[in-house]
């Protein structure tokens, strides 16, 4: 996880956190983490990058639905998962609404529902709870 080094916007956003899967092929646990998404849109950005073989097939009203990020390699062989983390980072840092980011793999689940995790990183900041106060 990276802190976000900017404390100050010209401007009030709401803050959101960037889920970033970095997987091989499908996300057999999909189910379960668009139940965790479900009501908090807005908070929150998706992001998925994989082995570029692999087709993902998520229906439109999935959180993952045009999420994928393309690699630009055709051959797996030469792509490092160095260089998967840095396009699907460089990829989360294009919204700016995003100040905190999580890689993820397709075997990760989430413990705590969507409130816990987002307040206990989140609010939990100090410099942001004064911006929610
Ligand atoms: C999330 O979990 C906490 C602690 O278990 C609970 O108090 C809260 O009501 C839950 N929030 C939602 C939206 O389900």
């Amino acid at each position: 996880m990276f802190a976000p080094g900017i404390k100050k916007y010209p401007f009030n956003r709401i803050p959101k956190i960037a889920f970033m899967f970095l997987t091989i092929g499908p996300l057999p646990l999909s189910p379960l983490w668009e139940r965790f998404f479900n009501g908090d849109e807005g908070l929150y950005s998706v992001y998925i990058h994989s082995l570029p073989s692999f087709k993902a097939e998520f229906p439109p009203s999935s959180v993952f639905y045009g999420r994928h990020i393309p690699s630009q390699v055709s051959e797996w062989g030469k792509m490092s998962m160095c260089d998967a983390e840095r396009r699907l980072l460089a990829n989360a840092l294009l919204d700016i609404s995003n100040e905190w980011f999580i890689l993820l793999s397709e075997s990760c689940i989430p413990l705590y529902n969507f409130s816990v995790i987002y307040y206990y990183i989140v609010v939990d900041d100090p410099d942001t709870a004064r911006r929610f106060v």
